[in-house]
């Protein structure tokens, strides 16, 4: 006989507050270090969530932490100054839901553009991206070191907010 299909939890966004600091560094750590790069302690994410215009939102699925992003909006252009889904949760559709809940989050500050930049050796967070209507309006060049192999470009991505 056949069991029941499988079901993903629910993805529910909330804002990521100051008593989230600890989960939220802990999630972005280990997103970042699978791709070599360093990721911030709570000590970055609480300065960077203190700074003008920035906010961030913490994803859970089924009750566990699944993936977050913090973004700055300035006038009429934000940026997407990170976003991570953890290992276990990907490509279930919360990097989509995030970046999603990013847009509307912006929108509602009054932003009429959303910039970020990506790795050019990440093809995971390209395809997202893309797929969600960015595009890329420049690059920049050994932008991002990654331990000891050679840096990788940035390629800078926009999209506009209707
Ligand atoms: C990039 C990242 C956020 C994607 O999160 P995710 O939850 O797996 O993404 P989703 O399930 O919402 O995928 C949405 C779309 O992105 C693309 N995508 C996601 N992961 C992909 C992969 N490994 N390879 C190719 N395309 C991928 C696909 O187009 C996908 O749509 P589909 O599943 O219908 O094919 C996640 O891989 C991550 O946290 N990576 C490490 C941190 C990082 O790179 N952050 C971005 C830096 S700017």
């Amino acid at each position: 006989m056949m069991g029941a299909p499988a079901r993903r939890p629910a993805l529910v966004v909330q804002p990521l507050g100051a008593l989230d600091l600890d989960r939220a560094a802990r999630l972005h750590s280990a997103a970042f270090e699978a791709l070599g790069e360093r990721g911030w302690t709570r000590q970055d994410m609480a300065e960077l969530l203190a700074s003008p215009g920035v906010s961030g939102l913490l994803l859970q699925a089924g009750g566990a932490d699944a993936g977050l992003a913090i973004c700055r909006v300035a006038a009429d252009e934000a940026e997407l100054v990170t976003l991570a889904v953890a290992v276990a949760h990907r490509r279930g559709g919360a990097g989509r839901r995030l970046l999603d809940s990013v847009v509307d989050l912006v929108r509602a500050a009054g932003a009429r553009a959303l910039f970020l930049e990506v790795g050019a050796d990440n093809p995971a967070a390209l395809a997202l991206y893309e797929s969600a209507g960015f595009r890329t309006v420049g690059r920049r060049p050994a932008y991002y070191r990654r331990g000891p192999g050679p840096a990788a470009d940035a390629v800078v991505m926009r999209r506009v907010i209707p």
